[in-house]
């Protein structure tokens, strides 16, 4: 046997992690739960492939955002043409409706999906170049009921998986009306303190002021805190659609906070913008993300569709998640000779068929062994095959937690497992 480590350049991709199986149950539950929760809301998934063209998030993304500028996974594949491996879902979404011409169909149209997306970022806790994302979006739908609607489904998943103390921040950044004269109050403001601010900051300042509002830098975020708020700038329609939207909060009873320098690192958004924090994460504490963008479609030479959705990163969610994992039993087989090996097989084969997890392993062991192994791996019961239960046609079972031994045929076996998990009695963790 070769038991050499692996040479280092044999490891993951930094930024990049397996979710090895105990881990990965709890992501199976989270995503379980996810698709649970959005098709009682009416979602129905939509799966996007991980490479586009890498115009869609030039155009969607927006040309200014730092995913754009920085942070994409972009190449030429051999056909010549430059695809990207997907930094974020919305784009997508939008492009299938366009192809597929999806709004044809009864709106408003709602879709999920939960898959890897990337970003070319500074890996840290929290922060991945390959991430997940839960992403929902919603085409079709004006009234601000649907903006809390959303909210209110992502605070019924973190509730479902142990999620607490987080906080719902909100915003209106505006509109194609109103923002304009808003953008042209904050380049001025920004011009003024260009000096105080860092070089990326700097450029934004004249490219788009807005994003200065994402630095993370203390002495930016300094700056920033005295520039002009976008609520003061909002035109009627978002004002109304603004205080709606925080109406239909109140009556959910979702604790918000208005956060005017809530303005999310994507160029597409327009009115709502909200982001839900976790204490306890650090500087990457967003747990979920999202707004409304209803020009996407438009831009993208589609109708006129507004939009709305958000996106949960697993990662971050389950690392303030709470999720029990659900007490499995399985059955392990110890059978002596090939007689009873061949029976192991059969019996396995059945009493799978009744959903019962079985191990069956081929490795030549005594009786003595095959107990030693059953309890270093966890097993639950022991179907034990010999001689004389081959003989018999009855088998034994033997009960790990409590020692118990019963003696049955398959069927009469299986039911005495059924009934005891059914009552959720058995289980090593327990
Ligand atoms: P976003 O804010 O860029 O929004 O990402 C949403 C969430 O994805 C974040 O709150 C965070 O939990 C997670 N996330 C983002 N980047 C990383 C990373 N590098 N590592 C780990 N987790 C990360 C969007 O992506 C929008 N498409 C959301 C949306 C949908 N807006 C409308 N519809």
């Amino acid at each position: 046997m070769n038991t050499e480590q692996p040479k280092k350049e044999l490891s993951a991709i930094k930024g990049t992690k397996d979710i090895l199986p105990q881990e990965a149950r709890l992501w199976q539950i989270a995503e379980a739960a996810a698709k649970e929760i959005f098709e009682l809301y009416g979602y129905r998934e939509l799966r996007a492939p991980v490479i586009e063209p890498t115009e869609l998030f030039e155009k969607g993304t927006g040309a200014s955002s730092d995913i754009v500028t920085k942070e994409m996974y972009t190449f030429t594949d051999k056909g010549g043409r430059s695809v990207t491996l997907r930094p974020e879902y919305t784009p997508s979404v939008v492009r299938a409706i366009i192809e597929h011409r999806l709004d044809l169909q009864p709106q408003p149209l709602r879709f999920y999906y939960i898959g890897p997306m990337f970003r070319y970022d500074k890996p840290q806790k929290g922060r991945y170049r390959q991430f997940h994302q839960i992403d929902i979006e919603v085409f079709g739908e004006k009234d601000p009921a649907v903006d809390a609607e959303i909210v209110e489904m992502a605070h019924r998943l973190l509730r479902q998986l142990g999620v607490e103390n987080v906080t719902t921040m909100v915003n209106s950044v505006g509109c194609k009306k109103c923002r304009p004269a808003y953008g042209a109050e904050l380049r001025k403001a920004a011009a003024a303190v260009k000096d105080r601010l860092c070089p990326d900051c700097q450029r934004k300042a004249e490219l788009n002021p807005l994003r200065i509002f994402d630095c993370k830098i203390e002495t930016c975020r300094e700056v920033a805190s005295n520039f002009p708020k976008i609520t003061d700038f909002l035109c009627a329609e978002c004002q109304e659609h603004f205080q709606e939207f925080l109406g239909y909060l109140d009556f959910y009873g979702i604790p918000y906070r208005v956060d005017p320098t809530l303005v999310r690192g994507l160029d597409y958004y327009t009115k709502t913008a909200f982001e839900i924090v976790a204490e306890h994460l650090g500087a990457q504490n967003a747990i979920c993300g999202g707004g409304r963008y209803d020009d996407m479609v438009r831009e993208f030479g589609g109708p006129d569709l507004c939009g709305i959705g958000f996106a949960m990163g697993l990662e971050r969610l389950l690392s303030v998640a709470k999720i029990e994992p659900p007490k499995k039993s399985f059955v392990y087989f110890a059978y002596l000779g090939e007689e009873a090996k061949k029976q192991s097989i059969a019996t396995a084969r059945y009493l799978r068929s009744e959903g019962i997890e079985c191990l069956v392993e081929f490795k030549d062991r005594g009786m003595k062994a095959h107990f030693s192994r059953a309890n270093k791996i966890g097993a639950d019961w022991v179907l034990i095959i010999g001689e004389d239960e081959l003989a018999k046609g009855k088998f034994q079972l033997k009960d790990m937690i409590d020692s118990k031994q019963y003696e049955g045929t398959a069927e009469e076996l299986a039911k005495i497992i059924l009934l005891k998990d059914k009552k959720g009695i058995k289980s090593r963790e327990e």
